[in-house]
């Protein structure tokens, strides 16, 4: 399984393992790491699951769609990393991926 470091603004650090095919935001929501809620259930809906991803993993986690886009309109701390975590799903590619949650969400 995937493994998924979420870095909190505090620097407090949590490394989950999580299944592939299973969005960020479920392996956060399903391990209980604080700073991201997905409120919508992961329907690009509610930007409380925004991550900035870290920039060695930028190349593997694809680009925005436009809902993405434009939900991220609504995200505090918006920055050219930013993500919503519920778009991002998890593959062996992305074995080891590191995010970070907004100061904005703790
Ligand atoms: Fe709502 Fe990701 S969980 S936008």
């Amino acid at each position: 399984m995937p493994k998924v470091t979420f870095i909190a603004a505090d620097g407090g650090v949590r490394t989950v393992d999580a299944p592939v095919g299973h969005s960020v935001m479920e392996a956060a929501i399903d391990n209980g790491v604080p700073g991201i809620d997905g409120d919508c259930g992961g329907n690009c809906a509610c930007a409380t699951c925004h991550v900035h991803v870290d920039a060695a993993w930028l190349a593997f986690t694809g680009s925005r769609s436009d809902m993405e886009e434009s939900m991220l309109d609504f995200a505090e701390g918006l920055a050219p990393d930013s993500r919503l975590a519920c778009q991002i799903d998890l593959s062996d590619a992305l074995d080891g991926l590191i995010v970070r949650t907004p100061v904005s969400q703790h």
